[in-house]
C-alpha cells in the first residue's frame, strides 16, 4: 500500500468502516449482496502486521462505535491509536468521546463543518441558528465556532475546503476560547447524523448484516 503511494511508510493507516465489501470496482450505492460481515480479527491482525513491518507508524479505525471498539480491544494486540468519526456541534458523540478518552484512543472529527452538500441540502452546522448567534457575538465565523468546539473536546479534525482563504480561516481557532455560556448553548443544538452506511452504501439494507452496529445513533 505505501508503495502505491510511492512512500516507504504512512504515518497512520485506518480501517475505514467496520464492514466489508466484496472486491469489485467502486460503485455507489453498492448492491446489497456486495456487503458482507467483517472479519474483524483477520482485518486487525493484518493491520498489526503492517505496523510491525514498519509500513504504518500507527494504525487505527474509522466509524467505530463504542460497541465495535470494545470488540476490537478484546482481540487487539496493538490497540487502535485513532478513531475517525463524524463529530461536530450537531453530532456531539459524548459517550464515544468519553469511552475513547478512557481507553487512550485519539478521536479525529470528520465532517467537522457538517459535511458537503453532495448527498443532502441540510448542513446542521453551517445552518445552525445557535452557532450563528454565538459566531456573531464573538466576531468569528460559524465554521470557526464549530472547529473550536471540536478542539475543546480534545479531538483533532479533518476540515476540507477548496478555498485558500477558508483554509486560513479554519486554522485561526487556537488563540481564543468559547465561553461557558457558548458551550452551554452548543449542548442545546438538535442532534443530526449526516453520514450513515445505509444512506451512502446500501439504501436497501443488507440481509444478514447488522448495520445497526455501524450506524448506531448515539450522542
Ligand atoms: N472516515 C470517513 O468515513 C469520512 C466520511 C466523510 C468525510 N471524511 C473526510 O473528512 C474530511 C472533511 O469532511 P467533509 O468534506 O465531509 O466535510 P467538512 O470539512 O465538514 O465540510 C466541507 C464543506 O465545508 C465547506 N467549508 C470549508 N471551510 C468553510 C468555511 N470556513 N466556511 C464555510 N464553508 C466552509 C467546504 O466548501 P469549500 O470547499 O467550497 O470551501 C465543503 O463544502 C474529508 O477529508 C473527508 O475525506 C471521512
Amino acid at each position: 500500500m505505501p508503495r502505491n503511494l510511492q512512500m516507504e511508510y504512512v504515518d497512520l493507516y485506518l480501517v475505514h468502516w467496520p464492514m466489508s465489501v466484496k472486491p469489485s470496482k467502486p460503485h455507489f450505492p453498492m448492491k446489497r449482496e456486495d456487503i458482507v460481515q467483517m472479519d474483524l480479527k483477520g482485518v486487525w491482525q493484518a493491520m498489526e502486521e503492517c505496523h510491525r513491518l514498519g509500513l504504518a507508524k500507527m494504525i487505527g479505525v474509522s466509524n467505530f462505535t463504542t460497541k465495535k471498539l470494545q470488540e476490537l480491544l478484546a482481540i487487539a494486540e496493538i490497540p487502535p491509536a485513532v478513531n475517525q468519526v463524524e463529530l461536530n456541534p450537531a453530532w456531539q458523540q459524548k459517550k464515544l468521546i468519553e469511552f475513547c478518552k478512557e481507553k487512550g484512543i485519539h478521536v479525529t472529527a470528520y465532517s467537522p463543518l457538517g459535511g458537503q452538500s453532495r448527498t443532502s441540502k441540510i448542513n446542521a452546522v453551517l445552518q445552525s441558528e445557535i452557532l450563528k448567534e454565538i459566531a456573531e457575538a464573538r466576531g468569528k465565523s460559524i465554521a470557526q465556532i464549530s472547529l473550536r468546539w471540536i478542539f475543546e473536546q480534545g479531538a483533532s479534525m479533518v476540515a476540507k475546503s477548496m478555498k485558500k482563504e477558508r483554509l486560513q480561516e479554519n486554522l485561526e481557532i487556537f488563540d481564543w476560547e468559547l465561553t461557558d455560556e457558548d458551550r452551554f448553548k452548543i449542548t442545546q443544538i438538535p442532534q443530526y447524523k449526516k453520514v450513515t452506511v445505509l444512506a451512502i452504501l446500501c439504501p436497501e439494507g443488507v440481509p444478514g448484516v447488522d448495520l445497526s452496529e455501524v450506524d448506531v445513533v448515539e450522542t
